[in-house]
């Protein structure tokens, strides 16, 4: 982390959260985060965001949706626009999360659609990559992610309009974290590729978050580490006091 970029710390509630237990949750969180040193975002399910958005509206916690169509509107049954999204309330979006990519069949062509109609709507993408076990026993984890990158990014975008989440796919909901050195070299790597496909500047602007099992007791050597900007918190993020423990240790 340098001084240029600010913390960014993301609760994905994934689908969990029935009304009461997330308007509480999204209160409580609201209620720790008076005077926070980073930027606070929690991702309820779609059907949670406006009474999860009336719960923290008048805190520092934003809200952001878990996915959206790459298209803005019309015969797309069970989807979920970004104008919607925005319309909500929100001012992010999680995209290409392993398990959209795993239980979805996203590509990451659907990936890259989808965050361009993310911008097109003012929402700021959070575009997850990460390797699976495998890639990376095989020692491609490098050559995944860069390939993940040129293919789900937009072509145009500036430092403070689009999110990176690197999410080692084999740390999420397994309680195996990456080491803070696995962390910081993948984040490293993923900075200076960025480098290379955007610009120099609009590389070191941009925030990088570890995601994969990050808690309490681990978030402080993560978000030590020198590129990672912050954290997209599953698990932990459900109990209002380990998420808030982990925005405070950024
Ligand atoms: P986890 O999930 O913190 O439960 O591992 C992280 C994520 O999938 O965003």
């Amino acid at each position: 982390m340098t001084d240029s970029r600010r913390y960014l710390i993301a609760g994905n509630w994934k689908m969990n959260m029935l009304r009461s237990d997330g308007v509480e949750l999204a209160a409580a969180v609201a209620e720790g985060a008076t005077n926070p040193n980073c930027d606070l975002i929690v991702c309820p399910p779609a059907q949670l965001l406006t009474e999860v958005g009336t719960a923290i509206s008048h805190s520092a916690v934003a809200l952001g949706g878990q996915d959206c169509s790459d298209k803005a509107s019309g015969a797309y049954t069970g989807d979920v626009s970004a104008p919607m999204l925005k319309d909500a309330g929100c001012r992010y979006v999680i995209l290409g999360h392993s398990e959209r990519r795993a239980y979805h069949g996203e590509s990451d062509a659907t990936v890259k659609a989808k965050a361009i109609a993310a911008l097109d709507a003012g929402l700021i993408p959070i575009v997850c990559v990460g390797e699976t076990e495998a890639e990376r026993d095989q020692g491609k984890t490098m050559a995944v992610i860069s390939a993940q990158l040129d293919g789900s990014l937009p072509d145009a975008f500036d430092a403070t309009s689009l999110v990176i989440a690197y999410e080692p796919v084999w740390a999420i909901g397994t309680g195996r974290t990456a080491t803070p050195e696995q962390a910081q070299e993948v984040h490293s790597h993923i900075r200076a590729h960025l480098a290379i496909q955007t610009a120099p500047e609009v590389a070191s602007g941009m925030r990088i978050l570890y995601g994969g099992s990050m808690k309490p007791e681990n978030a402080g050597d993560l978000l030590g580490q020198s590129d990672v900007d912050g954290g997209l918190i599953g698990g932990a993020s459900l109990k209002a006091a380990d998420f808030l423990a982990i925005a405070a240790a950024s």
